[in-house]
């Protein structure tokens, strides 16, 4: 590995993710891309819209990249809102990055996938290949993008592997256009507020996990020994499952006049479609797959970070 892109490198994973793979691995080029052409961010950065697969060759042939960590996307929420968008750049996006890696012979492709691929027929606590069937288009793309790099890798031999990520729970850059936005929202607004309105009811359950877990997970899945993976993109993890209300309980612990409503608007049924635990023997077995934080432990972190930057902010 001498050189890796991170595409949608100024979103919430994105923001994260370069600066561990840059103090990871110190003698290798890690490139920040996003489609914004000029933000204040420590470089190497390129502008790409990774919808034009020619701006996508030009990045790779350009820092002679072998390593790609593909996390350009719009999430559940906004895809909704712009289904046909959501399509072009979860889909054709992904293909760009996967018809270019082909000719150029990439090492290896990383692509987060999501808890949206199931859908309500999917029991709880389902396995990597228990029934799929999304009903957002957040989710079908999900679907499409596993398939294509089970086919990538079968039929022109490129390694493309991925996680399907729960919702992530961190404090450096906001999430957006998702349906577990919720579970980042409360701390911001519980910290500058003390108050907030959930967009979906105190009862919804889903699997999440924190942030420095979901990195530790990409890399250990991108360092993992080929030959070890039964499944190419489509490994579950699971960290927390927390209602919204116990998520609220556990902020009201820690931060005293903490007022949660619960006003559920149309994200609540792309919740309710979606499971509340997740079986991950696969990703444990596989790649050593386990969680450090524990909701205590995630929650004293958020908590503790924001009125930081807030104390930071105010002096
Ligand atoms: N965080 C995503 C969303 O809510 C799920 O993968 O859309």
């Amino acid at each position: 590995m001498d050189t890796i892109l991170v595409t949608g490198a100024l979103g919430q994973i994105g923001s994260e993710l370069v600066p561990t793979l840059r103090t990871r691995y110190e003698d290798v080029e890690v490139v920040a891309s996003d489609i914004e052409p000029d933000p204040d961010v420590p470089g190497p950065y390129e502008a790409v819209d990774v919808t034009d697969r020619a701006q996508v060759e030009a990045v790779i042939e350009k820092y002679d990249v072998d390593t790609v960590f593909h996390l350009a996307a719009l999430l559940s929420a906004a895809g909704e809102q712009n289904p046909d968008r959501a399509f072009n750049v979860n889909v054709g996006g992904l293909h760009n990055v996967l018809e270019v890696g082909r000719e150029y012979e990439l090492d290896r492709i990383v692509i987060p996938s999501s808890i949206a691929v199931y859908g309500p027929a999917t029991p709880d606590n389902p396995s990597e290949r228990t029934i799929r069937s999304p009903t957002t288009m957040y989710g079908i793309t999900k679907v499409l993008a596993e398939n294509l790099g089970a086919y990538y890798h079968e039929k022109y031999d490129l390694d493309v592997r991925g996680i399907r990520l729960p919702g992530i729970v961190s404090h450096k850059t906001r999430p957006n256009g998702g349906t577990t936005d919720y579970a980042v929202d409360a701390f911001y607004e519980a910290v500058w507020e003390g108050e907030y309105t959930y967009f979906v009811r105190e009862d919804t359950r889903l699997p999440m996990v924190y942030m420095s877990d979901a990195i530790d997970a990409l890399i250990a899945l991108a360092e993992a020994d080929e030959s070890d993976l039964q499944y190419q993109c489509e490994y579950n993890i699971s960290a927390l499952s927390f209602t919204a209300k116990e998520l609220s309980e556990r902020i009201e612990e820690r931060i005293n006049e903490f007022d949660a409503r619960y006003d559920p608007d149309e994200r609540q049924s792309i919740a309710d479609s979606w499971p509340s635990t997740l079986d991950d023997t696969a990703a444990r077995s596989d790649w050593g797959w386990s969680a450090e934080y524990d909701l205590d432990k995630m929650v004293d972190e958020m908590v503790h970070n924001l009125r930081q930057r807030t104390e930071g902010a105010l002096s």
